[in-house]
């Protein structure tokens, strides 16, 4: 038995923010960024958490497959920026969509948490005990910016979204293949100082601004073009496929230059690749949700395309997922 997915939808915050916004804060300019990054705006959330960022497009795509709440079996939130800490998102998402009947909890793979929580569902539903996930892929990424360091909040924005996860029994259709990877040896270049156990909320934390993204972007750049592009060749080449059979690379929006790298490696050219940067920033578990669901509302996807997923970030987490699309064109 195969899984599959059998809805999609995505949600950003209303309030839009561009480079301009960030030029009349700090030392930076549209140009610099635009360059560098690929970002013209990005979306922010100054009120609610996360789950008030994925409940409309769970809604959304439980009514685009004629689903009920009480029907969902499984909630898997994908996200390294929940409401709280505890209880888990999924069982916020729980309760506030009604899906009495589910179970649930949060993964934690950073930008590459949709990945990864694509497979686990993919995998929960193939072993037959499972008939459907709600999937929800997302970061409110304004929580935990710092917005004096230039160097990392014009990078990141809000958003995510949701999608029905089923089994199929058409074999032509479904999610594929996946190589995932992970390497610890990244966390001193990408992650959280401070709320978790290892460094609690105090006084001096807060002061120190350390419950923000640390970053050093120019070692964690140099690893995700090698990753992203490795992990992405690696699947075309172990499935048999060269660039003419790709409908489209669905990479993760953390910079058009690691993108473009990618699309490079595969050998495909710049209109099957998906690029969403320059409106939503990098939405880390977002990303990719929101591409996929821009690309079938955009009525750019059909039914048998293949279409390669691919991501890294923190940990490091990174690589590659093939999907044959399974949905009709939206009406
Ligand atoms: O999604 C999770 C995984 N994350 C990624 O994949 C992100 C990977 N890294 C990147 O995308 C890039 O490294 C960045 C976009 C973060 C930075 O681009 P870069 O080309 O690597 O720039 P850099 O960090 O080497 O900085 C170059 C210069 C520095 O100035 P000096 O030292 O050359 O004088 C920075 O201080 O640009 C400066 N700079 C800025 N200037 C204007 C850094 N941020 C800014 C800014 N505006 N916002």
């Amino acid at each position: 038995m195969r899984a599959t997915i059998t809805a999609i939808a995505h949600h950003v915050p209303e309030a839009v923010f561009d480079n301009h916004w960030f030029e009349s804060r700090l030392d930076t300019t549209d140009e610099w960024i635009q360059s560098r990054t690929g970002i013209r705006e990005r979306h922010f959330a100054f009120e609610g958490g996360l789950s008030d960022i994925l409940v409309p497009s769970a809604l959304e795509a439980l009514s685009r497959r004629g689903l009920r709440p009480e029907d969902v079996e499984l909630i898997i939130v994908a996200t390294v920026t929940g409401d709280r800490v505890f209880p888990s998102t999924a069982s916020i998402i729980q309760n506030k969509i009604g899906a009495v009947n589910a179970w649930g909890f949060d993964l934690a793979g950073a930008c590459s948490g949709f990945l990864y929580a694509l497979i686990t569902a993919a995998k929960m539903v193939e072993s037959g005990t499972i008939k459907n996930v709600l999937l929800c892929s997302g970061d409110k990424m304004s929580a935990i910016t710092n917005f004096e360091d230039r160097s990392t909040c014009v990078l990141f924005g809000d958003g995510g979204g949701c999608l029905v996860i089923e089994p199929t029994d058409d074999n032509s259709i479904g999610i594929i293949d996946y190589v995932l990877k992970m390497d610890g040896r990244g966390e001193p270049h990408l992650h959280q100082k401070a709320g978790g156990s290892l460094r609690p909320p105090s006084i001096e934390t807060v002061t120190n601004r350390e419950h923000f993204v640390y970053q050093d972007g120019k070692t964690v750049f140099k690893s995700a073009v090698i990753g992203m592009a490795d992990a992405s060749h690696e699947i075309m080449v172990r499935n048999g496929l060269e660039a003419k059979d790709i409908a489209w690379l669905i990479p993760h929006q953390a910079n058009l230059r690691i993108i473009d790298a990618t699309a490079q490696r595969m050998g495909l050219t710049k209109d099957k690749v998906m690029v969403n940067i320059d409106r939503y920033g990098n939405t880390t578990a977002g990303t990719i949700p929101i591409c996929i669901s821009e690309l079938y509302e955009q009525r750019k996807i059909q039914k048998g395309d293949a279409l390669v997923l691919s991501s890294f970030g923190a940990g490091y987490t990174w690589g590659a997922i093939l999907v044959r699309w399974g949905l009709e064109k939206m009406q």
